[in-house]
């Protein structure tokens, strides 16, 4: 299948899980992916394993700057998106009553803040 041949999209959380496997599915129909992740030996690995017509970006998604820095990094290199997964996200897996104020903000960073404005500065390149 050749659905998407000649389009380019980018995968926030693209090393494991559903990230990366909708980044398989959608090398196997022809695209371009750009993955991201937080550590440069994840993101590495998940790049190999796709092959040629992936690459990475190291992107925090809970750090504003470097969502920033990772679409003029897309714009730079590729000129425009065709498609975004806004993926990249955590949990965290503790009983409710262990749950601190730092855990609350760092899921709120990267979960709702990380996705808006990924969305946000990604939208003028799709
Ligand atoms: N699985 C579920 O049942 C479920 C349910 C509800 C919501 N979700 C959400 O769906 C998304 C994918 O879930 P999954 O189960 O496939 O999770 P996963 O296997 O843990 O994958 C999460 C991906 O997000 C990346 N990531 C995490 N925090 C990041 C950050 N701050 N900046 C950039 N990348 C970050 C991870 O990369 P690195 O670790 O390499 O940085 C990894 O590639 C997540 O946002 C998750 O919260 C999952």
């Amino acid at each position: 299948m050749n659905r998407f041949t000649d389009k380019t999209v980018l995968i926030t959380g693209g090393t494991s899980g559903m990230g990366l496997a909708t980044a398989h599915r959608l090398v196997a129909e022809g695209a371009h992916v750009i993955v991201t992740g937080r550590t440069r030996a994840r993101l590495d690995a998940a790049v190999e394993e796709l092959g040629p017509s992936a690459s990475g970006v190291v992107a925090d998604a809970a750090d504003l700057g470097a969502v920033d820095a990772l679409t003029e990094t897309v714009r730079d290199r590729h000129g425009r998106l065709d498609g975004l997964f806004a993926n990249a996200g955590t949990g965290t897996f503790l009983p409710f009553e262990n749950i601190t104020e730092q855990d609350f903000d760092h899921g709120i960073d990267a979960n709702f803040k990380g996705v808006f404005f990924t969305v946000q500065k990604a939208l003028p390149l799709l």
